[in-house]
Order: structure tokens, then sequence, then C-alpha cells
């Protein structure tokens, strides 16, 4: 028996205590980027198996990788009905600045229904959401409409250097008729979304070497190549005065949004106004395309960061001997990383000058991904939101990367649900991240029910 009557007051009763655990998760500090913190991310993993289990999954495993390892887990007990797989991570980014949080980023507090904590909408608290789902069958029914397999990685945050090694050697406890990742965000509060588009990411570092040594810049300088002004030229050469990205090649694949989204994308509640206001900036990056295309539809060139000379307090006169900068271009359907790396490489090589030497360092890369919003297993989730949130779902975009979505997209050939439960100003990556505690369980609402409309769509209810 799979009826979902008794889900919405499992959910009541469970209320407490399941934030409790959640809290318990969001105090292990499984920052993946940070070498002194491999024995925390291994705990959270260590800790979210065995929640994995207490939630219902008979089958769980820790995959070991070349980094973090990999959590597996599986409820199979509905052979003939649809499999599921969650997918999501239990790494998180750092917490710095750790001065500018408002309580401390691992002593989780709720305040004015919003739960603060590193992890806590990016990604714990959001891939939470699936195993409280399971969780509420179980409780409600003792089984579950659909087979849920869980896939949650570790190293989401560093670029899932690793994830995809472990799912080829798993393919068959891993596969599925339908994807299912919560690791975006709502449009706004009160709109269930689906997101049907994220861009791919090419990472680079590239580093200057000028003179042997950092020289006295009066006895030296107007002489001696400076690495820090070349680089700023160089990386300044990559976008014209137009905002059009100017690396030869860069946007030969770039393929057009259909004009129905493009024109849907219209009926959303944005402002520029509001948005720049929001940011506090006078102007955004010229472009043909509206804010939101630029957002989720059109590639950038951003440099993350740029590190030469003297940076501290006062002055000091002298002509660096290095010159470092890191840069990530997020890419959209059809670009792929390895090509837009090697057009950005033989950019730079073309301009870089006499008398510096230059190392290009590539971080990582991930495809874009875009899917079509009618396929029938994205039209149950949308009645699944449309019932956990009560109101209509609306369809977006996103312009963050999730690598491994178009990876496993290419290996299991089955639709991909994005549906996020974050919110824009939560404060992903950001001192006082956070999470709408309603929408938390809203959202294992939503997850549970999409569980049943998936098994009534596949049998033809
Ligand atoms: N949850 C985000 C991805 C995301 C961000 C989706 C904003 C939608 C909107 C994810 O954890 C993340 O931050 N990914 C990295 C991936 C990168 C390291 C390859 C990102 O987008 O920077
Ligand atoms: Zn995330």
């Amino acid at each position: 028996m799979t009826d979902s009557a008794a889900i919405p007051s499992v959910i009541e009763d469970r209320r407490e205590a399941w934030l409790a655990e959640l809290f318990d998760f969001l105090r292990i500090p499984s920052i993946s980027t940070d070498f002194d913190r491999v024995d925390e991310v291994r705990a959270a993993a260590d800790w979210l198996e065995a929640q994995l289990a207490s939630a219902g999954c008979t089958e769980t495993a820790i995959w070991e990788t070349a980094g973090h390892p990999v959590v597996y887990g599986a409820w199979r007990g509905a052979p003939d009905a649809p499999t599921v797989l969650v997918y999501g991570h239990y790494d998180v980014q750092p917490e710095d600045p750790v001065e500018l949080w408002s309580s401390p980023p691992f002593e989780p507090e709720i305040r004015d229904g919003k739960l603060f904590a590193r992890g806590s909408v990016d990604d714990k608290g959001q891939l939470y959401v699936h195993a409280k789902a399971l969780e509420a069958w179980m409780r409600a029914t003792g089984s579950c409409p659909v087979n849920v397999v869980f896939l949650i990685e570790g190293e989401e945050e560093v670029g899932s250097p690793n994830v995809a090694g472990s799912v080829q050697e798993h393919l068959d406890e891993l596969r599925c008729d339908a994807v299912v990742v919560s690791d975006t965000t709502m449009f706004a509060p009160g709109l269930p979304t689906l997101t049907n588009g994220l861009r791919g990411m090419a990472y680079l570092q590239i580093d200057l070497q000028g003179p042997n040594r950092d020289l006295h810049s009066g006895m030296f300088g107007g002489a001696v190549v400076n690495p820090a002004e070349t680089l700023a030229r160089m990386l300044a050469a990559c976008r014209d005065e137009n905002g059009r990205i100017t690396i030869p090649g860069f946007y030969d694949d770039v393929r057009e949004v259909p004009a129905h989204e493009r024109e849907d994308w219209t009926h959303l509640p944005f402002s520029d106004d509001e948005y720049r206001a929001s940011l506090d900036v006078d102007a955004l990056i010229p472009s043909e395309h509206s804010t939101l295309e630029c957002l989720w539809a059109q590639p950038t060139f951003d440099v993350n960061g740029l590190l030469s000379g003297f940076t501290g307090d006062g002055s000091k006169t002298v002509l660096p001997a290095t010159a470092m900068a890191k840069v990530s271009m997020r890419l959209v359907a059809d670009q792929d990383p390895e090509r837009i790396a090697d057009a950005f490489e033989a950019y730079m090589h073309e301009i870089v000058p006499a008398g510096v030497k230059m190392t290009i360092t590539r971080m990582h890369g991930g495809k874009p991904w875009s899917a079509s919003r009618d396929h029938p297993i994205l039209q149950a989730a949308s009645r699944a939101l449309e019932r956990g949130f009560g109101a209509e779902t609306v369809f977006i975009r996103e312009g963050g990367s999730i690598p491994l979505v178009a990876t496993l997209e290419e290996l299991f050939g089955v639709p991909t649900v994005m549906m996020g439960f974050g919110l824009p100003d939560e404060n992903a990556h950001a001192p006082d991240e956070n999470l709408d505690v309603g929408n938390f369980f809203d959202g294992i609402a939503s997850a549970a029910y999409f569980f049943e409309e998936l098994a009534k769509s596949k049998s033809g209810e």
C-alpha cells in the first residue's frame, strides 16, 4: 500500500527530531578543499551512511576514491516500480571570512525561521530532504512507491574530480529511471521551482614569472617587464568594452535558448533595478541579452583571484617577480570544457609578451547541462512540488555548476529533476549561509510526493 495520506502527519511528528539530526550533520566541518579537515569529511560520510540506514536504506556503503569518499545507500523494495537516483554532496565550502558570521558556522542556530550554518542550503540540508522523504514513506506505510538509491559525494565543491570514477565502477547499483538533485534554488520565496539548465565550468590558474627576484621599482622599473601589470593587461584583454568575451572561438558552440523559454523568463518576477539595488552596484556588464539570460544561458569569464606584489598596509615600491590569477569560465550548451580551456590557453600564449614566463594549470572542468521541460518525469516533479508547496511550479535555469549532472545523464540516459529548496539570498558559499526551515519541510513533502507521482506516471495511472 503506497498511500501518501499519512505523509504530512509523519513530517509534523518528526519535525523536532529531524531538525536535531540535521543540526548534528551541520556540526561536522566537512570542508573538502581543506587538507586539515580530511577526518571531518570522513566523519560526515560515516554519519550520513548511518543515517541513510536508519531512514530505511537496506544497502549502504562507503566507496573509497582517490579523494574523499562517496556515500551510497539504497532501498529496493519495489521491484516493479521505477528507481530514483538521489545525487547530492555532503562536503561544504570553507567558512571564511569567519568573522563576518553572526553565529559560528558549525554551531547551527535557527533565527526567524532560518537555519544558519555552513552547508545548511548547500547541500547538507537539501540532500537530507530526500533521506527524510524515504523515511516519511517508511514510517507512513512501511514501504515506498519507488526504489530509491543515494549517491552522495564529498568533493562537489572542488569540482567533483573522483565521483565519476566511482559511478563507472558501480553502474549496476546506480542504474535508474530518473535522477533527482536538490542543490539549486527556488526563484523566489513561495515559488516552487524546477531548474532545467546549469552552466558548466572551465577553471584555470595562470602564473607569470618575471625577473628571478623581487626588485626595487626605482632601480629596475621601466626596463624590466612587470608580471603584475602584464597579467592585469592579459586578463583585461579577455573582454571588450561591449561585454563580449574576446577569446577566439569562445562563442563557437553556444546554442541559442529556445524562444519559448526566453519568453517564459520575461514573466518571472525579476527587475534589473532591484537586482542592482540588492547588490549596491550602479551598473551591470553591458549585454545584448537580458540579465536572466546572462546569468543562465550565456557563458562568462571571471577572475576569481589575483595575487602579486605588495598588498599589505602602507606602501612599498617593488617590482614583483611573480603574478598569479585564478580564472573561471562558466559554460553553456554546447560548449566543451576542454575545448574552452584549449582556446583560453592558446589566446594567453598569443598575447603574453616577452619578458615573462607563463605557466597555465587546468584546475577542473564540467559540462553544461540543459533539459526539456516537457518530459513526463519533469511534469511528475512539477505536480509533486505543487502539492508540497501549494503553488504553481516555475521552470528556470541557473548559473551555477554541478559537474556530475551532465555525466549522469550521459551514462544513464535518463532525465534529471533539479528540485531546489534554497533561496537566492541564503548566502551559499558566504558568511551566514542559511536555509528556510519551512522550505526544508515543504521540500520533504514534495520529495515524498515525487516518489508517488513518478510511480503513478510510470504505471500509466
Ligand atoms: N549548489 C551549487 C551549484 C549551484 C549554485 C546551483 C547556484 C545553482 C545555483 C554547487 O554546490 C556549487 O557551488 N558548485 C560549484 C561547482 C564548481 C566547483 C565546479 C560552482 O558552481 O561553483
Ligand atoms: Zn551545492
